[in-house]
C-alpha cells in the first residue's frame, strides 16, 4: 500500500479529518460502509489532496503502508465494535488503530486489551472541536501505547489546532482509556461552562434587565479579558442574532429544553464512582435534565416567587461586573473539579496523566478553548502536584478578590428568584473546601447513633462508638 493513513467512517467528522490529513500532504485511504460517501468525498474534495478510495475493508487495509495507521470514525458503541471486529483479522502485528469517536473510556480499555492480544496498538483518541475543528484543527487527546503515539505523532501534530505559542494541541495523554477519559472530562467541563454562561445571561436579563443585544455587548467585552474563550465568543454572537422569521432575539425563539448525547452524564456517573465531587458538572447535567421535564415545569409554573423589578441602570452596571467575577470564579472552581477527577482516575488506573499537558492540549481547537488554559498549564508546569488550582498564588488571589462580588451575585439571584445552580454550587464548593470544620462531623455522629457506624475523634487516634441506646459511654470499636 501507498497511503500513509486510512480513515474509515466518512460521516462529517471522518470526512473532515480525512480532508485535514490530505490537505497536510498525507495520502489518505478512505472507506465507508456505504460506498456513496466515499465517492462523494473523492468527487467533492479530491482536488484538496491525495485520496485512495476503497470499496471494501480488504481493499482499504491493502491500500495502507505498513505498519498501518487506521482512523476509525464511526458512532460510539456497537457500530465501533462492529468495525473493529471487521478490521482486526485483516491487520498485522504493529498496526495502529485509532478510535476518534466519543467512546466511553471503559469500552476503550476493553478494546485496547483485545487488540493488544493480537499485537495491534489500539488508541482511544478524544477529538474535540466539532466539524469545523476536524477540518481546520481539532484538539486531539490520544490514549494508548508509547509506540502507537510515536507512529501517530507526526500525523496528529500536523492536523491538530495550534496554540497561540504555535504548539500543536495534541499530546500523548496516557495508556488505554486515558485519552477518552480526558475527552469525557472535557465534555463535562464544557457542560459546566455552558451552564455558568447561561446563568450569567439569565441574571443579566432578569436582574439587570438587559436585552439580548445588550448582553451580547457585555459578553463581547468580557471576551477581551480573562474570560476570553470560544464559548464566550459564540455566546455573544448568538445573543446578537435576530431570528429571521420573527425578527425577535434568536435566543427567545429556541425551545428551552436542553438535550445531551450523554458524555456529561458519563462524567458525573464516573465521578461518583471515583468519589470525586464534580458539582459544577453535575449541576449542569441536572439543569439540562430539569429543563426537559415539561409537565413538571408546567405544573409548577404558577408557584409563588419574589416580584422584584430589574435593577436601576447604575445598579445594573455594577451588578454586571459582579456577574463577571462570579462567572470567572465559578469557572475556575468547575475546571478545578475536572482536574481533580482526572488526578483521581490517573491514580486509580495508573495512567500518569500530566495535568499541565491536558491544559496545553485544550488551549486550542476544542470547545472549551480559552486564554485561561495557558495559565492553568503554567500553574501545573510550576507544580504538577498542585492539589487544586486555588493553591496557585495567582488564581487564589483572583478568586479571593472576586469572592465578595461572587457572593453578592448569588445572593441577588436568590432574592430575585433566578436559579443559579452552577454559580451557587461552585461557591458552596469554594466555601466548603476553605472551611476549617465541616458539618460532616454531625453526619458521622448521626450515622453512629442510628447504625453504630462508628466515628473517629479529633483528639485521639482510633475508631469509636457511643452507646446511644445505653448509658452513652464511649467504647473503642473493634475492641
Ligand atoms: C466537542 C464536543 C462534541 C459534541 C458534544 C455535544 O468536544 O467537539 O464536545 O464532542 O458536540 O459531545 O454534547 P451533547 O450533545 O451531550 O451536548
Amino acid at each position: 500500500g501507498t497511503a500513509q493513513v486510512g480513515v474509515t467512517g466518512l460521516a462529517v467528522m471522518g470526512r473532515n479529518l480525512a480532508r485535514n490529513l490530505a490537505r497536510h500532504g498525507h495520502t489518505v485511504a478512505v472507506h465507508n460502509r456505504t460506498a456513496a460517501r466515499t465517492r462523494a468525498l473523492v468527487e467533492g474534495f479530491g482536488h484538496e489532496g491525495a485520496f485512495v478510495p476503497a470499496r471494501t475493508a480488504e481493499e482499504f487495509v491493502a491500500a495502507l503502508e505498513r505498519p498501518r495507521r487506521v482512523l476509525v470514525m464511526v458512532r460510539a458503541g456497537a457500530p465501533t465494535d462492529a468495525v473493529l471486529d471487521g478490521l482486526a483479522p485483516l491487520l498485522d502485528e504493529g498496526d495502529v488503530v485509532v478510535d476518534g469517536g466519543n467512546a466511553h473510556f471503559a469500552d476503550t480499555r476493553r478494546r485496547e486489551r483485545r487488540l493488544r492480544e493480537r499485537g495491534v496498538h489500539f488508541v482511544g483518541a478524544g477529538v474535540s472541536g466539532g466539524e469545523e475543528g476536524a477540518l481546520n484543527g481539532p484538539s486531539i487527546m490520544p490514549g494508548g501505547s508509547p509506540e502507537a503515539w510515536a507512529a501517530l505523532r507526526p500525523l496528529l501534530e500536523d492536523i491538530a489546532a495550534k496554540a497561540a505559542d504555535g504548539a500543536p494541541c495534541t499530546a500523548h495523554i496516557g495508556p488505554d482509556g486515558a485519552g477518552h477519559f480526558v475527552k469525557m472530562v472535557h465534555n463535562g467541563i464544557e457542560y459546566a461552562d455552558m451552564q455558568l454562561i447561561s446563568e450569567a445571561h439569565d441574571l443579566l436579563r432578569h436582574v439587570a434587565g438587559y436585552e439580548p443585544a445588550r448582553i451580547a455587548e457585555v459578553f463581547r467585552t468580557w471576551g477581551t479579558g480573562r474570560l476570553d474563550s470560544y464559548l464566550i465568543r459564540i455566546t455573544a454572537e448568538i445573543l446578537a442574532h435576530a431570528d429571521p422569521v420573527t425578527g425577535r432575539p434568536f435566543v427567545d425563539v429556541v425551545a428551552d429544553a436542553a438535550e445531551q448525547k450523554g458524555t456529561g452524564r458519563w462524567t458525573v456517573q464516573t465521578a461518583l464512582d471515583l468519589g470525586v465531587p464534580v458539582s459544577g458538572i453535575a449541576e449542569a447535567v441536572l439543569a439540562r435534565s430539569l429543563s426537559g421535564h415539561t409537565r413538571l415545569r408546567e405544573a409548577s409554573a404558577g408557584l409563588p416567587g419574589p416580584h422584584r423589578p430589574p435593577l436601576a441602570e447604575e445598579d445594573a452596571a455594577y451588578f454586571a461586573d459582579q456577574i463577571e467575577q462570579a462567572l470567572y470564579a465559578s469557572k475556575l472552581v468547575s475546571y478545578d473539579q475536572g482536574w481533580h477527577m482526572m488526578r483521581a482516575a490517573s491514580e486509580e488506573y495508573g495512567w500518569g496523566i500530566d495535568p499541565g499537558t491536558v491544559a496545553a492540549v485544550w488551549r486550542g481547537g476544542c470547545i472549551i478553548r480559552a486564554a485561561f488554559l495557558d495559565r492553568v498549564r503554567a500553574a501545573f508546569a510550576a507544580d504538577p502536584a498542585l492539589p487544586t488550582l486555588l493553591a496557585d498564588e495567582g488564581f487564589a488571589g483572583e478568586v479571593g478578590e472576586a469572592q465578595p462580588a461572587w457572593r453578592s451575585a448569588v445572593a441577588e439571584a436568590v432574592r430575585h428568584g433566578v436559579p443559579v445552580p452552577g454559580l451557587s454550587a461552585a461557591l458552596a464548593s469554594y466555601d466548603a473546601l476553605r472551611a476549617g470544620r465541616l458539618p460532616a462531623a454531625l453526619v458521622q455522629a448521626q450515622r453512629d447513633y442510628f447504625g453504630a457506624h462508628t466515628y473517629r475523634r479529633t483528639d485521639r487516634a482510633g475508631v469509636y462508638h457511643t452507646l446511644w441506646g445505653g448509658d452513652r459511654s464511649e467504647v473503642r470499636a473493634g475492641s
